[in-house]
Protein backbone atom coordinates (compact mmCIF):
# COMPACT_ATOMS: atom_id res chain seq x y z
CA UNK A 1 0.00 0.00 0.00
CA UNK A 2 1.39 3.55 -1.00
CA UNK A 3 0.09 6.85 0.25
CA UNK A 4 0.18 9.84 -1.90
CA UNK A 5 -0.18 13.06 -0.87
CA UNK A 6 0.58 15.26 -4.56
CA UNK A 7 -1.95 15.26 -6.87
CA UNK A 8 0.65 15.17 -9.44
CA UNK A 9 1.29 12.00 -8.27
CA UNK A 10 -2.19 10.54 -8.24
CA UNK A 11 -2.73 11.84 -11.59
CA UNK A 12 0.73 10.21 -12.69
CA UNK A 13 0.25 6.90 -11.27
CA UNK A 14 -3.46 6.78 -12.21
CA UNK A 15 -2.18 7.50 -15.80
CA UNK A 16 0.55 4.71 -16.02
CA UNK A 17 -2.02 2.35 -14.51
CA UNK A 18 -4.55 3.02 -17.57
CA UNK A 19 -1.64 2.84 -19.97
CA UNK A 20 -0.76 -0.77 -18.15
CA UNK A 21 -4.11 -1.80 -18.77
CA UNK A 22 -5.42 -1.72 -15.75
CA UNK A 23 -9.05 -1.24 -14.08
CA UNK A 24 -9.13 1.70 -11.17
CA UNK A 25 -12.24 1.88 -8.00
CA UNK A 26 -12.13 4.76 -6.10
CA UNK A 27 -13.83 5.48 -2.59
CA UNK A 28 -13.62 8.87 -1.89
CA UNK A 29 -14.18 9.57 2.26
CA UNK A 30 -13.61 12.09 4.39
CA UNK A 31 -11.27 9.35 6.91
CA UNK A 32 -12.27 8.46 10.82
CA UNK A 33 -13.06 5.12 9.15
CA UNK A 34 -15.30 2.82 9.67
CA UNK A 35 -17.26 -0.73 8.85
CA UNK A 36 -19.54 1.49 6.43
CA UNK A 37 -16.18 2.64 5.00
CA UNK A 38 -14.87 -0.75 4.98
CA UNK A 39 -18.08 -2.30 3.25
CA UNK A 40 -17.33 0.08 -0.23
CA UNK A 41 -13.42 -0.32 -0.14
CA UNK A 42 -14.46 -4.55 -0.03
CA UNK A 43 -16.52 -4.19 -2.57
CA UNK A 44 -13.90 -2.29 -4.73
CA UNK A 45 -11.08 -4.07 -4.31
CA UNK A 46 -12.92 -7.45 -5.21
CA UNK A 47 -14.02 -5.56 -8.54
CA UNK A 48 -10.97 -3.68 -9.75
CA UNK A 49 -7.69 -3.98 -10.22
CA UNK A 50 -6.54 -1.18 -8.41
CA UNK A 51 -8.46 0.37 -5.38
CA UNK A 52 -7.49 3.98 -4.39
CA UNK A 53 -9.36 5.59 -1.27
CA UNK A 54 -9.09 8.95 -0.60
CA UNK A 55 -9.56 10.54 3.17
CA UNK A 56 -9.70 13.90 2.78
CA UNK A 57 -11.68 16.68 5.41
CA UNK A 58 -13.21 18.84 2.70
CA UNK A 59 -13.50 22.42 3.97
CA UNK A 60 -15.78 23.89 1.34
CA UNK A 61 -18.34 21.29 2.47
CA UNK A 62 -18.45 22.81 5.68
CA UNK A 63 -20.82 25.66 6.55
CA UNK A 64 -18.99 28.07 8.56
CA UNK A 65 -20.50 26.98 12.16
CA UNK A 66 -20.21 23.65 11.55
CA UNK A 67 -17.74 20.80 12.91
CA UNK A 68 -14.73 21.24 10.52
CA UNK A 69 -12.18 21.89 12.99
CA UNK A 70 -13.92 19.22 15.44
CA UNK A 71 -13.89 16.38 12.76
CA UNK A 72 -11.71 13.43 13.63
CA UNK A 73 -8.69 12.64 11.63
CA UNK A 74 -7.48 9.60 13.14
CA UNK A 75 -4.88 9.20 10.41
CA UNK A 76 -3.05 5.86 11.87
CA UNK A 77 -6.19 4.10 12.96
CA UNK A 78 -7.34 5.08 8.69
CA UNK A 79 -4.12 3.38 7.60
CA UNK A 80 -4.57 0.27 9.55
CA UNK A 81 -8.02 -0.52 8.28
CA UNK A 82 -6.66 0.73 4.50
CA UNK A 83 -4.58 -2.33 4.66
CA UNK A 84 -6.72 -4.70 6.16
CA UNK A 85 -9.27 -4.23 3.37
CA UNK A 86 -5.98 -4.36 0.93
CA UNK A 87 -6.62 -0.72 -0.82
CA UNK A 88 -3.35 -0.08 -3.23
CA UNK A 89 -3.62 3.71 -2.69
CA UNK A 90 -4.46 6.18 -0.11
CA UNK A 91 -4.57 10.14 -1.53
CA UNK A 92 -4.08 12.42 1.47
CA UNK A 93 -3.89 15.66 0.43
CA UNK A 94 -3.53 19.06 2.10
CA UNK A 95 -5.83 21.61 1.98
CA UNK A 96 -3.30 23.68 -0.09
CA UNK A 97 -3.00 20.69 -2.29
CA UNK A 98 -6.78 20.82 -3.31
CA UNK A 99 -7.39 23.95 -3.01
CA UNK A 100 -4.24 26.08 -3.70
CA UNK A 101 -3.84 29.54 -2.19
CA UNK A 102 -6.16 28.53 0.87
CA UNK A 103 -5.41 30.01 4.05
CA UNK A 104 -5.15 26.82 6.42
CA UNK A 105 -3.18 27.79 9.57
CA UNK A 106 -2.01 24.26 11.52
CA UNK A 107 -5.08 23.10 13.39
CA UNK A 108 -2.96 23.99 16.65
CA UNK A 109 -1.82 27.37 15.44
CA UNK A 110 -5.26 28.89 16.11
CA UNK A 111 -3.45 32.47 16.57
CA UNK A 112 -2.90 32.90 12.86
CA UNK A 113 -5.90 33.50 10.47
CA UNK A 114 -8.24 30.83 10.63
CA UNK A 115 -9.43 29.37 7.57
CA UNK A 116 -13.21 29.67 7.44
CA UNK A 117 -14.80 26.73 5.98
CA UNK A 118 -17.78 27.37 3.53
CA UNK A 119 -15.59 30.29 1.94
CA UNK A 120 -14.33 30.26 -1.23
CA UNK A 121 -9.83 30.18 -0.50
CA UNK A 122 -8.75 33.12 -2.22
CA UNK A 123 -6.50 31.03 -4.12
CA UNK A 124 -9.10 28.96 -5.66
CA UNK A 125 -12.37 30.13 -7.74
CA UNK A 126 -14.32 27.16 -9.49
CA UNK A 127 -17.48 25.76 -8.19
CA UNK A 128 -20.18 23.01 -9.32
CA UNK A 129 -23.55 24.25 -8.50
CA UNK A 130 -26.06 21.77 -9.47
CA UNK A 131 -29.33 24.12 -8.10
CA UNK A 132 -32.88 23.11 -7.05
CA UNK A 133 -31.95 18.88 -6.02
CA UNK A 134 -29.27 20.59 -3.71
CA UNK A 135 -31.34 22.85 -1.64
CA UNK A 136 -33.91 20.46 -0.42
CA UNK A 137 -33.13 18.48 2.64
CA UNK A 138 -30.19 18.48 4.14
CA UNK A 139 -29.34 21.42 1.27
CA UNK A 140 -31.77 23.74 3.32
CA UNK A 141 -29.99 23.84 6.78
CA UNK A 142 -26.66 23.13 5.26
CA UNK A 143 -26.74 26.09 2.15
CA UNK A 144 -23.85 25.05 0.19
CA UNK A 145 -22.83 21.70 1.44
CA UNK A 146 -23.78 19.94 -1.60
CA UNK A 147 -22.00 22.54 -3.49
CA UNK A 148 -18.72 21.48 -1.64
CA UNK A 149 -18.86 18.04 -2.23
CA UNK A 150 -19.61 18.14 -6.38
CA UNK A 151 -16.96 20.28 -6.44
CA UNK A 152 -14.04 18.06 -4.24
CA UNK A 153 -16.12 14.74 -6.00
CA UNK A 154 -15.47 16.51 -9.55
CA UNK A 155 -11.84 17.36 -8.61
CA UNK A 156 -11.04 13.87 -7.08
CA UNK A 157 -12.14 11.98 -10.31
CA UNK A 158 -9.91 14.33 -12.34
CA UNK A 159 -7.25 13.57 -9.76
CA UNK A 160 -7.96 9.78 -9.31
CA UNK A 161 -9.58 9.26 -12.75
CA UNK A 162 -11.21 5.78 -11.50
CA UNK A 163 -13.30 3.24 -13.96
CA UNK A 164 -16.33 2.98 -11.07
CA UNK A 165 -16.84 5.14 -8.18
CA UNK A 166 -18.22 4.13 -4.81
CA UNK A 167 -21.11 5.61 -2.87
CA UNK A 168 -23.05 4.54 0.26
CA UNK A 169 -26.77 4.63 -0.01
CA UNK A 170 -26.38 6.39 3.34
CA UNK A 171 -26.33 9.60 2.02
CA UNK A 172 -29.06 9.53 0.10
CA UNK A 173 -28.71 13.08 -1.40
CA UNK A 174 -25.27 13.09 -1.80
CA UNK A 175 -25.89 9.87 -4.17
CA UNK A 176 -28.57 11.91 -6.30
CA UNK A 177 -26.19 15.02 -6.63
CA UNK A 178 -23.22 12.85 -7.35
CA UNK A 179 -25.26 11.09 -10.15
CA UNK A 180 -26.63 14.18 -11.18
CA UNK A 181 -23.31 15.98 -11.89
CA UNK A 182 -21.41 12.73 -13.18
CA UNK A 183 -24.06 13.03 -15.77
CA UNK A 184 -24.43 16.93 -16.40
CA UNK A 185 -20.55 17.03 -16.64
CA UNK A 186 -20.17 14.13 -19.09
CA UNK A 187 -17.60 12.16 -16.06
CA UNK A 188 -16.73 8.79 -18.00
CA UNK A 189 -17.18 6.45 -14.61
CA UNK A 190 -19.32 4.15 -13.55
CA UNK A 191 -20.98 4.45 -10.31
CA UNK A 192 -22.02 1.76 -7.74
CA UNK A 193 -24.16 2.45 -4.61
CA UNK A 194 -23.78 0.15 -1.78
CA UNK A 195 -26.03 -0.45 0.73
CA UNK A 196 -26.10 0.99 4.72
CA UNK A 197 -23.75 -0.51 7.30
CA UNK A 198 -25.75 -0.13 10.90
CA UNK A 199 -24.80 -1.02 14.12
CA UNK A 200 -26.78 -4.11 16.01
CA UNK A 201 -29.35 -1.79 17.00
CA UNK A 202 -30.03 -0.11 13.87
CA UNK A 203 -28.01 3.01 13.85
CA UNK A 204 -26.27 3.79 10.50
CA UNK A 205 -22.67 3.55 11.16
CA UNK A 206 -21.20 7.28 10.82
CA UNK A 207 -17.91 9.08 11.40
CA UNK A 208 -20.46 11.81 13.53
CA UNK A 209 -21.96 8.80 16.09
CA UNK A 210 -18.49 9.63 18.00
CA UNK A 211 -20.27 12.32 18.79
CA UNK A 212 -22.55 10.63 20.74
CA UNK A 213 -23.02 9.58 24.43
CA UNK A 214 -23.71 5.99 25.04
CA UNK A 215 -27.01 6.29 26.09
CA UNK A 216 -27.66 8.79 23.09
CA UNK A 217 -26.03 6.41 21.08
CA UNK A 218 -28.98 3.95 22.32
CA UNK A 219 -31.52 6.58 21.88
CA UNK A 220 -30.11 6.59 18.19
CA UNK A 221 -31.74 3.25 17.15
CA UNK A 222 -35.40 4.93 17.21
CA UNK A 223 -34.58 6.81 13.72
CA UNK A 224 -34.12 3.29 12.29
CA UNK A 225 -36.92 2.23 14.19
CA UNK A 226 -39.21 4.93 12.79
CA UNK A 227 -38.42 4.06 9.35
CA UNK A 228 -38.94 0.36 9.53
CA UNK A 229 -42.19 1.79 11.05
CA UNK A 230 -43.15 3.55 8.31
CA UNK A 231 -42.39 0.55 6.17
CA UNK A 232 -44.78 -1.71 7.52
CA UNK A 233 -47.30 0.82 7.52
CA UNK A 234 -47.13 1.81 3.62
CA UNK A 235 -46.61 -1.87 3.09
CA UNK A 236 -50.21 -2.99 5.00
CA UNK A 237 -52.15 -0.38 2.73
CA UNK A 238 -51.40 3.82 4.35
CA UNK A 239 -50.71 6.25 1.44
CA UNK A 240 -50.39 9.37 3.04
CA UNK A 241 -46.95 10.84 3.18
CA UNK A 242 -48.00 13.18 6.31
CA UNK A 243 -49.43 10.42 8.32
CA UNK A 244 -46.10 8.72 7.60
CA UNK A 245 -44.03 11.47 8.28
CA UNK A 246 -46.33 12.30 11.75
CA UNK A 247 -45.96 8.76 12.94
CA UNK A 248 -42.24 8.57 12.73
CA UNK A 249 -41.69 12.11 14.60
CA UNK A 250 -43.75 10.63 17.36
CA UNK A 251 -41.67 7.77 17.33
CA UNK A 252 -38.37 9.34 17.26
CA UNK A 253 -39.77 12.78 19.79
CA UNK A 254 -39.68 10.10 22.35
CA UNK A 255 -36.51 10.41 23.32
CA UNK A 256 -36.49 14.33 23.24
CA UNK A 257 -34.10 14.75 20.59
CA UNK A 258 -31.85 17.74 20.13
CA UNK A 259 -34.38 19.12 17.00
CA UNK A 260 -36.03 16.76 14.18
CA UNK A 261 -34.43 18.83 11.51
CA UNK A 262 -36.79 17.30 8.71
CA UNK A 263 -38.85 13.48 8.19
CA UNK A 264 -39.99 13.95 3.85
CA UNK A 265 -40.99 10.62 2.14
CA UNK A 266 -39.74 11.89 -1.34
CA UNK A 267 -39.61 10.73 -5.33
CA UNK A 268 -36.12 9.10 -5.00
CA UNK A 269 -35.04 11.04 -8.09
CA UNK A 270 -36.08 14.47 -7.98
CA UNK A 271 -36.28 14.74 -3.89
CA UNK A 272 -38.98 16.34 -4.19
CA UNK A 273 -41.84 15.87 -1.85
CA UNK A 274 -44.56 12.93 -2.47
CA UNK A 275 -48.18 13.57 -1.13
CA UNK A 276 -50.07 10.18 -2.05
CA UNK A 277 -47.77 7.51 -1.40
CA UNK A 278 -46.74 5.55 -4.86
CA UNK A 279 -44.34 3.67 -7.09
CA UNK A 280 -40.47 3.67 -5.21
CA UNK A 281 -40.63 6.35 -2.16
CA UNK A 282 -37.38 7.10 -0.40
CA UNK A 283 -37.89 8.22 2.76
CA UNK A 284 -35.28 10.45 4.59
CA UNK A 285 -34.50 12.02 8.03
CA UNK A 286 -32.45 14.12 9.92
CA UNK A 287 -32.42 14.09 13.29
CA UNK A 288 -30.08 15.54 15.85
CA UNK A 289 -29.59 13.78 19.12
CA UNK A 290 -27.56 15.45 21.54
CA UNK A 291 -24.38 17.40 19.34
CA UNK A 292 -24.65 14.75 16.60
CA UNK A 293 -26.55 15.33 13.74
CA UNK A 294 -27.63 12.04 12.12
CA UNK A 295 -28.91 11.20 8.66
CA UNK A 296 -30.90 7.92 7.51
CA UNK A 297 -32.74 6.72 4.88
CA UNK A 298 -34.82 3.61 3.51
CA UNK A 299 -36.57 2.92 -0.08
CA UNK A 300 -40.33 0.92 -0.25
CA UNK A 301 -41.34 -0.20 -3.73
CA UNK A 302 -45.18 -0.70 -3.75
CA UNK A 303 -46.09 -3.01 -6.72
P1 LIG B 1 -17.87 10.23 4.38
O1 LIG B 1 -18.94 10.71 5.28
O2 LIG B 1 -16.53 9.88 4.99
O3 LIG B 1 -18.42 8.98 3.59
C1 LIG B 1 -17.65 8.37 2.57
C2 LIG B 1 -18.52 7.33 1.86
O4 LIG B 1 -18.90 6.30 2.78
C3 LIG B 1 -19.83 7.94 1.32
O5 LIG B 1 -20.11 7.42 0.04
C4 LIG B 1 -20.85 7.48 2.36
O6 LIG B 1 -22.17 7.39 1.85
C5 LIG B 1 -20.29 6.11 2.74
N1 LIG B 1 -20.81 5.70 4.05
C6 LIG B 1 -20.82 6.42 5.20
N2 LIG B 1 -21.44 5.74 6.19
C7 LIG B 1 -21.84 4.55 5.65
C8 LIG B 1 -22.54 3.40 6.17
N3 LIG B 1 -22.97 3.34 7.43
N4 LIG B 1 -22.77 2.37 5.32
C9 LIG B 1 -22.36 2.42 4.01
N5 LIG B 1 -21.69 3.47 3.48
C10 LIG B 1 -21.43 4.52 4.28
O7 LIG B 1 -19.54 11.34 2.21
C11 LIG B 1 -18.46 11.86 2.40
O8 LIG B 1 -17.53 11.35 3.26
C12 LIG B 1 -18.02 13.13 1.67
O9 LIG B 1 -19.12 13.96 1.44
C13 LIG B 1 -17.26 12.85 0.35
C14 LIG B 1 -18.13 12.13 -0.68
C15 LIG B 1 -15.98 12.04 0.62
C16 LIG B 1 -16.83 14.20 -0.28
O10 LIG B 1 -16.02 14.93 0.56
Amino acid sequence: MRIIHSVKQMQNFSQRAHQAGKTIGFVPTMGALHAGHASLLRKCQQENDISVLSIFVNPAQFGPNEDFHKYPRPVKKDVLLAKKEKVDIILNPSVDQMYPGAEMPSLKNKAKKAFQPGLRPTGYLTSVHLGEITERLCGKSRPGHFDGVATVVAKLLNIVSPDTLYLGEKDAQQVVVLKRMIQDLNFSVNVKVCPTIRELNGLALSSRNQYLTDEQRRQSSVLYQALQMARKAIKAGERSAAKIERMMAAHIRRVKPTAIEYIHCVHPQTLSPMKALTGTILIVLAVKIGNARLIDNITVTLR
